[in-house]
């Protein structure tokens, strides 16, 4: 009988945290409050409760629940994010408690958290059912799971589409934007939740322009880093010409400017 060899997760993980550690994130995420700001609403964490935001990046989701006086940590495995993330909470005077890690190996005791939260973070761990394990684990029973995901049709799968087509994503290792499918999300969470709700919900992205847009991910933005570099100096000019296609694809405004709507799968898991 034949048998399917794993990826090496392990490998996989640092490829990833170093093309992510290539970028800074922080400077795209600004493009991320929205989402931010609809998962704290859909997972409503009232004062006092525990949240933790996986795979942070500079803290925006974090920030958002602090601001509603929780008690907040963020976990990414990029320091520079993380310290950003500091930064960004002393600024403000909130308490975060950020911490450089894997969001497939959290460490935190199980049942830590009443809410846990990520947007575009998780669903990049290249070991799908461990991190969905480790979310599902931090959790307390009757807590919720709530997850921002890419999903394949819109502004994100063309995205993530044309980045692969440069520098193909490792080979079996499943793409993150099974996260971002009903069926995906079902296996992932169905059976440690006792409901798993998904609703496909629209976010703005603003820019100058459709060019202003492909600098701001050419300069900051981990994988369209690494795609280049991988493309060489021709395949470069090929990259950039079809990302701003993707953009104009999507891109609603009516003026110069670029904004770009991009669809991705709200999910509220409640922990079984
Ligand atoms: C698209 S960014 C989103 C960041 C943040 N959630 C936000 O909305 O601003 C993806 C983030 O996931 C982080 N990341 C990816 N895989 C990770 C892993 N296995 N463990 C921890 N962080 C991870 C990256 O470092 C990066 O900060």
């Amino acid at each position: 009988m034949k048998t399917e060899t794993q990826p090496d997760y392990q490998a996989v993980t640092e490829t990833q945290r170093a093309t992510w550690a290539s970028g800074d994130f922080h400077e795209i995420a600004r493009q991320n409050v929205v989402m931010a700001e609809a998962l704290c609403e859909a997972a409503d964490p009232h004062p006092g409760e525990r949240v933790l935001d996986v795979a942070c990046g500079s803290g925006t989701a974090a920030l958002v629940a602090a601001r509603r006086y929780c008690d907040v940590a963020g976990i990414d495995y990029v320091p520079a994010l993380i310290e950003r993330g500091r930064g960004r909470a002393a600024a403000e005077g909130l308490e975060v408690d950020f911490r450089v890690g894997d969001a497939q190996a959290l460490p935190f005791a199980d049942a830590s958290f009443d809410v846990v939260l990520s947007i575009y973070g998780v669903q990049f761990a290249p070991d799908q059912e461990k991190a969905a394990g480790e979310l599902l684990r931090v959790c307390r029973p009757g807590g919720r799971i709530a997850l921002a995901s890419p999903m394949p049709k819109g502004w994100s799968g063309d995205f993530f589409a044309t980045h692969g087509r440069y520098n193909p994503p490792p080979p079996g290792v499943k793409p993150p934007l099974r996260w971002g499918t009903e069926e995906g999300v079902a296996e992932l969470l169905g059976e440690g939740s006792r409901s798993v709700e998904n609703e496909p919900r629209r976010a703005l992205q603003y820019y100058r322009s459709v060019e202003h847009a492909v600098d701001v991910f050419t300069a900051y933005f981990g994988p369209t880093i690494r795609a280049a570099e991988v493309a060489g100096a021709e395949g470069r000019e090929r990259l950039r010409e079809d990302l701003e296609a993707v953009f104009t694809r999507y891109n609603r405004a009516t003026d110069a400017s670029a904004v770009v709507e991009n669809t991705y799968l709200l999910t509220v898991a409640t922990r079984a």
